[in-house]
């Protein structure tokens, strides 16, 4: 029914009816017409949204290498290999400077007059006058190398009839009883101790007390070497060599010569130097540090050239750096093939033929020690 029919009128109620009626349905018309108003509005900013979606999506499409790779069928998850992944992850967690920064006042201190010896045994030299003098530095606390080194190759005073000695040089370390390293010494009467801090970062001032020792305790004897205690010795094969003619008496140093070596700039490196302690890229040729062995002379003039040259952490390139510094330059062993570094494993031929060789542990030293010090032929020989 319609409200304008006016068919059947009813004066009394009709148009109010028809009205009220007409009112409602206006206001449904209205309500409808936002409604719709609404949705429209409301698909409209979906629509948009849908389609920022879908271009996001091809944006990582085209840009996919900057986000994170995910897992494709067979493909690995990382290209890169798991060991550069956990370097990495080092370089963002390692952000406070090196200690080779933190410490740099420190390296000023290098030149060995600025400590002193607490344990120096300057007797050991003048008691029978040394032809070589092992000196090896070492952690207060390693008295298994030292015990392992005193088995070995530390234990003969006399090969191919020269007198040798070897001695342990170490720093100071908290921590590390002073009377067992007393009671160790007056056993073995081998330690030489100065007061500075027993560090890897310290191991030039190390290698600068050795020089000062030589110098001052033991200047007549004829050649010293600096040998690490991971080191296997030979040293029948070491003398032998220093006996050798031709072998110069003076400014001499020998070893596994290191040509064109590249200062390491990366903090995260266990030889990591800032610019401010060495500028240039490379260093100048040296001897590497596991074994060098040099003519007696040249401690001293080691300990005087060093006052005028800024210290570094690397103390076999700082020595070649003293040796550039004093005119002079290392010297090729007479057969360099003697001079090793690495050893992948033990051949009883090959141990009989070197000087050096770098080893994983005092046990193996001892081991293979042990088996070279057995009787019998080193080489079968081919007849
Ligand atoms: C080196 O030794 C000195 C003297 O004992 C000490 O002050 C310094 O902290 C040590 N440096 C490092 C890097 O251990």
């Amino acid at each position: 029914m319609f409200c304008g029919d006016e068919r059947e009128p009813h004066p009394l109620h009709k148009k109010p009816l028809c009205q009220e009626k007409k009112s409602s349905f206006r206001f449904w018309f209205h309500f409808l017409v936002l409604f719709c108003l609404l949705i429209l509005y409301l698909f409209y900013t979906m629509c948009n949204n849908t389609q920022s979606l879908r271009e996001g999506f091809s944006l990582q499409k085209t840009f996919s290498w900057l986000f994170v790779q995910t897992p494709q069928g067979n493909a690995p998850p990382y290209r890169v290999h798991l060991k550069h992944r956990l370097m990495l992850n080092d370089i963002h967690e390692k952000t406070e400077p090196h200690p080779a920064q933190q410490q740099r006042l420190q390296y000023h201190e290098a030149y060995p007059h600025n400590y002193r010896f607490v344990m120096d045994n300057p007797e050991v030299c003048k008691v029978n006058l040394p032809f070589l003098v092992l000196m090896v530095p070492v952690a207060p606390k390693d008295v298994l190398a030292r015990d392992a080194i005193r088995a070995t190759w530390g234990k003969d005073r006399v090969v191919q009839g020269e007198t040798v000695l070897t001695l342990f040089v170490l720093g100071l370390s908290g921590g590390i009883d002073v009377k067992e390293l007393q009671q160790e010494n007056q056993q073995h009467n081998d330690l030489i101790q100065s007061n500075f801090l027993d560090t890897y970062l310290n191991l030039t001032i190390k290698t600068m007390v050795i020089m000062d020792w030589l110098a001052t305790r033991c200047p007549a004897a004829a050649y010293a070497m600096k040998v690490d205690s991971d080191v296997f010795l030979n040293v029948d094969n070491l003398v032998i060599m220093l006996k050798k003619p031709g072998i110069p008496q003076k400014n001499y140093l020998t070893g596994l010569l290191k040509g064109n070596v590249p200062v390491i700039r990366s903090k995260d490196s266990k030889w990591y130097v800032p610019k401010e302690l060495y500028p240039d890229p490379q260093y100048p040729t040296y001897t590497q540090g596991m074994g060098y062995v040099f003519s007696n002379d040249l401690p001293a003039k080691f300990v005087e050239v060093s006052k005028s040259i800024k210290p570094f952490n690397i103390e076999d390139a700082y020595i070649g750096m003293c040796i550039k510094n004093l005119g002079l330059s290392v010297t090729s062993p007479p057969d360099y093939s003697q001079f090793r570094d690495y050893n992948t494993r033990y051949d009883r031929c090959e141990f009989s033929k070197i000087i050096t060789y770098i080893l994983d542990s005092s046990e193996q030293l001892i081991d293979y020690w042990t088996d070279y010090k057995k009787p019998g032929p080193h080489c079968l020989d081919k007849l």
